[in-house]
């Protein structure tokens, strides 16, 4: 416990980082919640500060996920502070709480982002076939509505229910749940979005020169 509850502390404080917050005050000096959709997140700082801030954002917000997923597991593994088959759940531990940190983060008055990107790389590391299926189901509903927010709910959703198929099936049944849970999160993340997609208000990326 003396080595595994400070490393789960360390997955939500590595969540905790506030990349669109500090990019926007940093570079721009612009807190990026109060412009835009008022997110703290990727698509927020493409909206409000462009392309590359955007990316920047969006790359160490899923690392943030994938680290906290992927090598912090490993590292309990290696320093011999859980067994190698009780990895899979330390994973999944980590994981989660770097999305918490995310949304809730403790740098930023636990205002932050809506976990996308960050479930996006805990599940990059988790289930990469799954997830692969999800980025282009959300290419194609970007493409089709040009609404980030609908197309990052519907990958969420659709992340769930394929693991139902055989085809991507997880090992444990369990990540079943852990799927239905994050899907569910993302869901009541985008509260706001959902109620600006039903009033018709919700703004639509411009893609190909539409506005
Ligand atoms: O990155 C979250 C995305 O799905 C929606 O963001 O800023 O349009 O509320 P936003």
């Amino acid at each position: 416990l003396a080595v595994v509850l400070p490393l789960l502390v360390l997955a939500y404080v590595l969540g905790s980082i506030p990349t669109a917050l500090w990019v926007g005050r940093r570079f721009y000096g612009i807190d990026v919640r109060e412009h835009g959709s008022g997110n703290a997140g990727a698509t927020n700082t493409f909206r409000v500060l462009g392309k590359k801030p955007g990316s920047f954002v969006l790359f160490i917000d899923a690392l943030k996920g994938f680290v906290a997923a992927y090598f912090l597991p490993m590292a309990m593994v290696h320093l011999g502070a859980i067994e190698p088959e009780h990895e899979v759940y330390f994973r999944l531990a980590c994981g989660v709480l770097a999305i918490v940190g995310h949304i809730y983060p403790v740098f930023a008055q636990f205002r932050g982002g809506k976990g996308v990107a960050t479930v996006l790389g805990m599940m990059l590391g988790v289930a990469p076939v799954t997830v692969s299926v999800c980025i282009l189901i959300f290419i194609t509903m970007l493409l089709l509505t040009r609404y980030v927010s609908l197309s990052s709910m519907t990958a969420g959703v659709a992340f769930a229910l394929l693991q139902l198929l055989p085809a991507f099936r997880p090992p444990q049944e369990f990540l079943i749940y852990v799927g239905f849970v994050l899907a569910a999160l993302l869901v009541y993340t985008h509260r706001a979005n959902i109620g600006r997609l039903r009033a018709g208000t919700e703004s639509r990326v411009p893609l190909f020169g539409r506005k």
